[in-house]
């Protein structure tokens, strides 16, 4: 394609998505992120239990290929095995995107697809009002190449349709930073989860600086697992020249109640421990200040 064509198919491409932005009542999105095992679905999914059960619509949008979150928030087993990600619903991207993942598309792609039914076709229906997405990564990912699969994933990241009371909450897959920014863009909230080792907060200082570089307003860090005061103040030692960065710390202690239930996370939501404790406060700040954004 000629590239003064090609220009101008990005111009357009990028006008609908700005024009489908603003369309949307409200733009409530998190994304959670942070290194690998850290604890990201299980806030991802004590996150989407508290949100609905404060009568938000959450959809819970999981991200990782390896689909741990429907687990986390209590789908049953049998149906959580026969779960196909979005990005291999070869027929659905293909209808979408005018092209099938895999063969040559050349000039045919829909960069804005209608995904509208999106959640209705492929949404898992979870506990509450929690409806479940699972994305699945593609291959290409590190290279943030425009194939089916991506444009797909993108289109349906930005422009879902929120109203108010409804919620987009991701979970994310460590190590594919490249995707996962381009698919957080345009979200509000980060969620950078981390435990107190050094190696966790230098991913987690580092995350936050990219979430930070594309626009997100709203970065917390939520320090995971610790014993005791000590495990605190090496935290804080490690953000010491970071705290501009941050709008909200949090430190979640090491739960054995967690442990005795993993993968699942759903009846921890009732108890009265000191874990739920802090990612309600969590979600009280995320609420508070997308309040302060929504009245800007
Ligand atoms: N506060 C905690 N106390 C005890 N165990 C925890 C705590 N938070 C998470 N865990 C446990 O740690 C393990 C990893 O958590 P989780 O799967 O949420 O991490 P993750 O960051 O999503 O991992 P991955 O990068 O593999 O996706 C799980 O077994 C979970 O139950
Ligand atoms: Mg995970």
């Amino acid at each position: 394609m000629p590239s003064k064509e090609k220009e101008k198919l990005f111009d357009t491409a990028n006008m609908l998505k700005e024009k489908t932005l603003k369309s949307s009542d409200t733009n409530f999105r998190v994304v959670v992120t942070g290194k690998g095992g850290v604890g990201k679905t299980t806030t991802s999914a004590v996150l989407s239990h508290l949100f609905a059960k404060d009568g938000y619509n959450v959809l819970a949008v999981d991200e990782d290929p390896q689909m741990n979150l429907p687990y986390a928030l209590g789908v049953d087993k049998d149906r959580a095995k026969n779960i196909v990600p979005l990005s291999q619903n070869l027929d659905y991207i293909e209808e979408k995107t005018g092209a099938r993942p895999g063969t040559s598309w050349g000039l045919f792609l829909n960069l804005t697809p209608d995904i509208s039914d999106v959640v209705d076709k492929f949404g898992i229906k979870a506990k509450d009002n929690i409806n479940i997405l699972v994305m699945g990564t593609v291959v290409q990912a590190a290279t943030g190449c425009l194939c089916p699969e991506n444009a797909l994933l993108d289109a349906v990241m930005k422009y879902i349709a929120l109203r108010k009371k409804e919620i987009i909450i991701m979970d994310t897959q460590a190590g594919v930073e490249h995707f996962g920014r381009a698919l957080a863009k345009g979200f509000k909230h980060c969620v950078v989860v981390t435990d107190y080792t050094f190696n966790a907060m230098d991913v987690a200082k580092h995350t936050a600086n990219l979430a930070k570089q594309i626009g997100i307003p709203n970065i917390y860090l939520l320090v995971n697992r610790v014993r005791s005061q000590k495990d605190i103040d090496k935290a804080r030692m490690y953000i010491k020249d970071e705290d501009t960065v941050f709008k909200g710390v949090f430190f979640s202690p090491y739960s054995e109640e967690m442990l005795d239930i993993e993968p699942l996370v759903t009846p921890l939501i009732e108890k009265e421990i000191e874990y739920i404790g802090t990612i309600k406060k969590l979600k009280e700040d995320i609420e508070k200040n997308n309040n302060l954004l929504e009245k800007k």
